[in-house]
């Protein structure tokens, strides 16, 4: 929860609160992974969460829900490692197909890309700033057979 206070910009309205991931993970087909500042899973050693995932799995299909890195560890390849290794968990689990929505221009898809995710869809306007603007969502799909690995 500290990582998701910081992590997403608040005019959106993307973070969620500490009930709605407490529900997500007690009866929603969830799951979770941590990552700390040195990029391991090494919680003795680390103070501090560097950033973390929220995945739900129904049936072989597995949609990210939340993928954040705190500001203070941005741009230092975490994100990466921490994507790395939820594609490396999917497939473990045995899912055939990863999905994700994101905010159109968000640099995320930067590194959704470089994993081989590929855009299969948009909700026009979908996001509305305080502003009053629209964003389109973008809905993204790996599927795991053709993923070569990166
Ligand atoms: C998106 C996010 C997870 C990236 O985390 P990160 O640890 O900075 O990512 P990395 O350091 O591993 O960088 C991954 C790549 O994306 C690029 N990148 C990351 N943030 C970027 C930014 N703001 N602008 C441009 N490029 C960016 C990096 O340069 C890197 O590119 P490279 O592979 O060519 O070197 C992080 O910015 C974040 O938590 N954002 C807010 C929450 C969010 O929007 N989550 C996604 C919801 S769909």
């Amino acid at each position: 929860m500290s990582v998701m206070e910081r992590a997403f910009p608040p005019e959106f309205g993307e973070a969620w609160n500490r009930r709605q991931v407490s529900d997500a993970l007690i009866v929603g087909n969830c799951r979770y992974g941590l990552i700390a500042p040195d990029g391991t899973q090494d919680f003795e050693s680390n103070t501090d969460t560097a950033g973390f995932f929220l995945g739900r799995g129904i049936l072989d299909e597995e949609e990210l829900l939340l993928f954040a890195i705190a500001p203070q560890y941005r741009m230092q390849g975490l994100g990466h490692v921490l994507l790395k290794r939820f594609i490396a968990e999917a497939r473990a689990n045995h899912m055939a197909r990863l999905f994700l929505e994101m905010r159109r221009d968000n640099p995320a898809g930067h590194l959704y890309a470089a994993h081989g995710f590929r855009e299969v869809g948009v909700r026009p306007a979908y996001y509305r700033t305080p502003g009053g603007s629209r964003i389109d969502a973008l809905s993204q799909e790996l599927v795991l057979d053709d993923y070569a690995g990166t």
